[in-house]
């Protein structure tokens, strides 16, 4: 573990990390954890500057970057979503040769995956995904680590996610799963199984590691025994207003409710990436009650609110992890 060397990577996505280095990070955070608790210095990388371009919106991914970074004693610009030339009167490989002349490290959030790939093949810094339509890898080491600190492991860990499994959470757990030798289940409408390609892959890695992937649509069944339930929002930043209808009707049945934590295994944990719709204290939760009846969305409010529910400290996790990742492609060997 110790001969683990990461300096001048990028951090794109899991599938390009072996396990090792995954469980590396996750140790180098949990260091920075508690340094920062108990108010131990390190600005390791004192002197150093990362560009941080949001083309979605953010609180977690920003501010954890931004916490971070300054806790390292580095400098931070943050390009918002209309703020920059991006893609709009530049492209993404000038605007990465552009901004690897002046920063040591960027990250970037917006759409395609294929865009954060071409950003670091023309970026001679490190690159470091805060979330695309397909992957949020960052997102991934703070629930690992967030279920290594509840159950004192991974290995054999059984997760159970439900909702719309073909996007960024869904394929990025089913990932870290496939990777850490965990179990994995998509329990959701079968149109949003994750990605038939993506799927073959991490049977292979499945096969290393220990892993195992089922997809099922059966609540009862998929959920049962889980240590850990996971669920995402109906509706990811970038998508049509449209798709709310269609999403309600196809993913309702597989809302987390008490009957399907209390269905779980004994201990079992929920974790939800956040923001969440769980009660109606935020615009679109009104405007969904409005057009469509409902109090609450992909996780009831109960759930979100009870003792099992470890989604701030889940939220916290980001901070140190970003941390990690950010020190472990900088830090000079
Ligand atoms: N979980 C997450 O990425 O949150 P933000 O969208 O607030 O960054
Ligand atoms: N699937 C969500 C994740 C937010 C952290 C989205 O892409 O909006």
């Amino acid at each position: 573990m110790d001969d683990v060397n990461l300096q001048g990577k990028d951090f794109l996505k899991l599938l390009d990390f072996s396990r090792e280095e995954i469980l590396h990070l996750l140790d180098l955070a949990t260091d920075f954890k508690l340094k920062k608790k108990n108010g131990v210095p390190h600005e390791e990388l004192k002197g150093k500057n990362v560009a941080l371009i949001f083309e979605k919106t953010s609180t977690r991914t920003r501010c954890a970057f931004e916490v971070a970074a300054h806790d390292l004693g580095m400098g931070t610009t943050y390009l918002d979503p209309q703020g920059s030339q991006i893609g709009k009167k530049e492209s993404i490989a000038d605007t990465a040769r552009v901004l690897a002349g002046m920063y040591d490290g960027i990250e970037y959030r917006g759409f395609g995956q294929d865009i954060v790939e071409t950003l670091a093949e023309y970026s001679k810094v490190p690159v470091w995904n805060g979330l695309t339509n397909e992957f949020h890898p960052t997102q991934m080491l703070a629930d690992l680590l967030t279920i290594q600190e509840r159950f004192g492991y991974l290995k054999d860990i059984r997760l159970c996610y439900l909702g719309d499994a073909r996007y960024n959470m869904g394929n990025s757990l089913m990932v870290a799963c496939a990777k850490m030798g965990m179990h994995f289940t998509a329990c959701t409408n079968k149109k949003y199984f994750p990605d038939g390609k993506l799927v073959v892959q991490c049977e292979e890695i499945a096969k290393e590691s220990g892993a195992s992937l089922a997809f099922t649509e059966d609540v009862a069944e998929g959920t049962h025994g889980a240590d850990v339930i996971y669920t995402d929002v109906w509706v990811s930043m970038g998508e049509p207003d449209a798709v709310w209808e269609e999403r309600i009707r196809d993913l309702t049945p597989y809302r987390v409710t008490r009957e399907i934590m209390d269905n779980a295994g004994e201990k079992a944990i929920f974790l939800h990436c956040l923001p969440s719709f769980h009660d109606l204290n935020t615009s679109i939760g009104r405007e969904i009650k409005g057009k469509y009846g409902l109090n609450e969305m992909e996780v009831t409010d109960e759930v979100f609110e009870s003792e099992r529910s470890l989604v701030f400290e889940e939220a916290e996790n980001r901070m140190h992890t970003i941390k990690a990742v950010m020190y472990a492609t900088l830090k000079q060997q």
